[in-house]
């Protein structure tokens, strides 16, 4: 489902050349459950973006579902986002004024979605990461554990098959992120395609695959 052939992202700074990718290549099933570790800095976060279309490579080529995504135009990105992908990252990124039902709303609003449907769909969300009793509390009146699952939920709410979580539990204390561990590896069990970013060998250990990055090449792929 995710196929990668000779990508490279460079970034310039001045006169140095940032190799952030240099000539990955990867390939990647649906249900696969896989871990990306690597040193900071090591590219493990270009790499997530550029799988999940938030950036484009500079170079090789990328096939979603057998769809060339390095021909694709910024509206058709947007597009196979919304369809395709689940984010999940360190830093949750909700919306600080909004509940955490409207935070999970957010990406329905963008679909041709009636309001009972909406509503239907993001309280069984939140449900599955148990935080239904919790919709009505903005970000800052939940827990940092809690709130990673809100985000969690605002990925799952449009069903996409592939979740991609950047540092999940980096800014979480060991218990809530083992629940945001267990949350990831039961929609794993469910069917969705799961990738998780961390320089945790511990949680790296847990998926069935490793890819290991190290200055933007895939230095090592293992079961
Ligand atoms: N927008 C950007 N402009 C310039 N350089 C960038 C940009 N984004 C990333 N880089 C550089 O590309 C390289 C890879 O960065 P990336 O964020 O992918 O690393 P990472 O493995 O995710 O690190 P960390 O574990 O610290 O999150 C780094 O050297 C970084 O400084
Ligand atoms: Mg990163």
């Amino acid at each position: 489902m995710i196929d990668m052939q000779h990508v490279c992202k460079y970034y310039s700074m001045g006169d140095e050349l940032i190799k952030a990718m240099d000539d990955v290549n990867i390939s990647i099933k649906e249900h696969e459950y896989v871990a990306i570790v690597g040193p900071s800095g090591s590219g493990k976060s270009t790499l997530m973006h550029t799988i999940g279309c938030l950036d484009m490579a500079d170079k090789g080529q990328y096939f979603l579902d057998g769809m060339d995504v390095t021909l694709c135009t910024g509206g058709e990105l947007a597009n196979i986002r919304s369809k395709k992908i689940g984010f999940v990252f360190q830093q949750f990124y909700l919306l600080p004024q909004m509940t955490a039902f409207e935070n999970v709303e957010m990406p329905l609003l963008y679909q041709h979605m009636n309001s009972r449907e909406r509503k239907r769909r993001v309280i069984e969300a939140l449900k599955c990461v148990g935080l239904e009793e919790r919709m009505h509390h903005r970000p800052d009146q939940l827990s940092g554990g809690q709130q990673q699952r809100v985000a969690i939920a605002r990925a799952l709410v449009l069903r996409p098959p592939v979740i991609l979580a950047d540092e999940p539990t980096g800014n979480l204390d060991s218990r809530s992120g083992e629940e945001i561990m267990e949350l990831l590896e039961g929609l794993h069990e469910q069917g969705s395609t799961v990738l998780i970013i961390t320089h945790s060998e511990q949680i790296a250990e847990r998926a069935d695959r490793r890819l290991r990055v190290s200055d933007g090449r895939v230095t090592e792929d293992a079961v």
